[in-house]
């Protein structure tokens, strides 16, 4: 989307804005001439707001998605800025690792609350009024880890198959609306996830990752395109993506725990 001088510029709302992916999504967003909205839970996206704001104005929100509260206020920010939302990234996403018999399960069901839960409440809230428009673009951030069974984060996978199959079904359905629908499917990358996943001691934790600089940009472009989706996994071995297309499910998931299963375990 090219923007000119006398032209309002559009604006981005991006969830999950305050480190990794989201970050530079929101990086991707500001160089595209975007005005942001931002949002994480802790008071860092002050801080990234403050540090993005310059040619593009850049708000933030503070909010735990994981509570209906949480996803409340980030739609009345939205709504009290009355205009109109150009793109929408569904990226604000947390996992548990471990075997499940031993996980907390506060941590899989935060997984669960902001991964699928606010994903869909935000979609409702954010969505609709994106058609009576006939305008605007929503990207979900989903994984790799949506396409096979993922033992040892097995509600973290799970959650992403659910997102993954939502954002293909609302492209569907909003085919002939103006309003596209992309799916970011990261494989591993390098930001903070895998700390607060409890995932450090894993082999995926330790092996090669992708810069989320790259993930977002490639996210973006994607974005822009309205394209349905697009993959991105450099960092992973070329045998294991190919393996991952054949293999019946049983096989896929006793691969994806070589990588995910805790070291110690
Ligand atoms: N890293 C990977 O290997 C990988 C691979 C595939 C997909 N993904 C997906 O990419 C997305 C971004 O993750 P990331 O890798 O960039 O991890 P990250 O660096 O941990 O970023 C997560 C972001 O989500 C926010 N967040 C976490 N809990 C929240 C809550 N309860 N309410 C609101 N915001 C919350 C964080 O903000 P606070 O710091 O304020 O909590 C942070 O801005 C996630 O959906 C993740 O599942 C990651």
């Amino acid at each position: 989307m090219s923007v000119t001088p006398d032209q309002p510029r559009p604006l981005a709302v991006v969830t999950g804005a305050s480190s990794g992916i989201g970050l530079e999504l929101a990086s991707c967003f500001a160089a595209g001439g975007f005005d942001l909205l931002l949002t994480a839970d802790d008071a860092t996206v002050a801080v990234v707001a403050d540090r993005l704001a310059g040619d593009v104005a850049v708000r933030h929100v503070q909010a735990d998605l994981a509570t209906a509260d949480g996803v409340r206020t980030l739609v009345e920010e939205v709504r009290a800025l009355g205009r109109p939302v150009d793109a929408l990234a569904l990226n604000a996403g947390t996992g548990q690792g471990g075997p499940f018999v031993e996980t907390p399960l506060d941590g899989d069901l935060e997984t669960v609350r902001l991964n699928v839960e606010s994903t869909v409440r935000l979609a409702k809230a954010l969505v609709p009024p994106m058609v009576e428009r006939g305008a605007g673009r929503v990207l979900v951030t989903a994984s790799t880890a949506a396409l096979m069974p993922g033992p040892y984060y097995a509600t973290y996978a799970a959650s992403k198959s659910f997102v993954l199959s939502f954002a293909e079904a609302l492209r569907h359905e909003l085919k002939d609306t103006g309003v596209t629908v992309t799916a970011l499917l990261p494989g591993p990358t390098d930001t903070e996830f895998f700390e607060r996943a409890d995932m450090e001691d894993t082999r995926v934790a330790h092996g090669k990752k992708d810069d989320p600089a790259d993930v977002a940009r490639q996210g973006f472009e994607a974005l822009m395109a309205g394209k349905d989706k697009v993959v991105v996994r450099s960092a992973q071995p070329l045998s294991q993506a190919a393996a991952a297309k054949v293999l019946p499910d049983r096989a896929k998931a006793a691969m994806h725990a070589t990588y995910t299963k805790p070291q110690d375990g």
